[in-house]
């Protein structure tokens, strides 16, 4: 049995399709990532998922049970971290993880050893009885994952865990992410569009765009099926772009040619051997070169083959719109 199942999953709103003809699933203890732009819908997803949307059509489920049909049992199984932090900022922290053990109705009895043991995994035993006020975005976080965990799920979501946190904090919440999967061998399904926290945590990705799902496998197998090495090229003269590629693309070992404008993306097993064939072509043919490397492939280049655009890593743009939701919250 998969911990998580979709079955052609659909989500329309009224002019959006924002899930369209999802399928997929994650085994029992993976660590599982929707990777995708803005408005890819990842939280759509997630929110089925959750019960918190109710699919159109198509079928979602969690450890066996059908959301639209065991949505109690489902709540049961899982944690849900949402991408808006919902703690109360005049609260301290363990005065928010009581009222969070409440609301998962965990026994009275437990919920000191529960919040206690927590606490002690996201390192919070120290800052919890002050209030939220005072913790760095990274440990309101920690905060928020710490109440995901509380009645202790099978299934743990996480709704771009690290959005808007500077490198060496989203770091860190990555340790966190990994200690939690291995002490309490969960499953963990996470939405980002950060290339490299996918690549460093996941064991396999779907990458999303457009409510649909371009291509799912591990972060390893994507990166080998770009080639072993990507050769950059720029040239001085767009109107030769063209016949370069051509050449190029016959040559052996090449994989895959993409271009935009004066750029060239050459996707190969062997730098070495296709290298000087590119400067003879070029030299014979009085093309110049303004500039080449040779690098390895990354999830970047994973993402544009697919989708054909590069993934948009605008964080003012989550961070308005988190201004915009807190100022929603405050009016109503
Ligand atoms: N309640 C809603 N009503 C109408 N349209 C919606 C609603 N919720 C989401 N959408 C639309 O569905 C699409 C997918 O949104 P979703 O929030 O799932 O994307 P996302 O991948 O989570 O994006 P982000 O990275 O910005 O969080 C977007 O076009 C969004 O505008
Ligand atoms: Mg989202």
């Amino acid at each position: 049995m998969y911990s998580v199942e979709t079955r052609s999953l659909v989500k329309s709103f009224k002019d959006v399709t924002a899930v369209n003809d999802v399928s997929f699933y994650v085994e029992q203890g993976e660590i599982f990532g929707f990777l995708g732009p803005n408005g890819a819908g990842k939280s759509t997803t997630m929110m089925i998922l959750t019960t918190l949307l109710k699919p159109t059509s198509g079928q979602a489920l969690i450890n066996g049970y059908d959301v639209s049909i065991n949505p109690k049992d489902v709540r049961e199984n899982i944690g849900y971290v949402q991408q808006e932090s919902t703690v109360d900022e005049y609260l301290t922290g363990r005065e928010n993880l009581i009222l969070q053990a409440k609301l998962n109705h965990i026994p009275k009895n437990q919920i000191d050893s529960r919040i206690d043991e927590v606490l002690e995994l996201i390192e919070l035993t120290e800052k919890q009885n002050e209030p939220v006020v005072t913790y760095s975005g990274g440990m309101r976080k920690r905060l928020d994952i710490a109440g995901g965990l509380l009645h202790r799920p099978k299934v743990l979501f996480l709704d771009e865990p690290t959005v808007g946190l500077d490198i060496q904090t989203r770091r860190k919440i990555w340790e966190y992410i990994k200690k939690i999967h291995d002490e309490f061998e969960m499953t963990i399904f996470l939405t980002t569009h950060y290339m490299e926290e996918a690549d460093q945590l996941c064991d396999r990705i779907g990458i999303i765009d457009g409510g649909k799902i371009q291509v799912i496998d591990s972060p390893q197998n994507m990166k080998n099926s770009m080639g072993n090495e990507v050769i950059s090229i720029i040239l001085n003269d767009e109107k030769q772009t063209r016949e370069f590629i051509d050449y190029i693309s016959k040559i052996s070992n090449v994989k895959n040619v993409k271009s935009d404008g004066v750029k060239i993306t050459v996707f190969v097993s062997s730098g070495t051997e296709v290298l000087p064939k590119i400067f003879e072509f070029s030299s014979s043919n009085g093309i110049k070169i303004n500039s080449i490397s040779l690098t390895q492939p990354t999830l970047d280049d994973v993402f544009i083959s697919y989708t054909g655009h590069e993934i948009r890593d605008d964080d003012t743009k989550f961070n308005r719109r988190r201004e915009h939701a807190k100022m929603k919250r405050l009016r109503s």
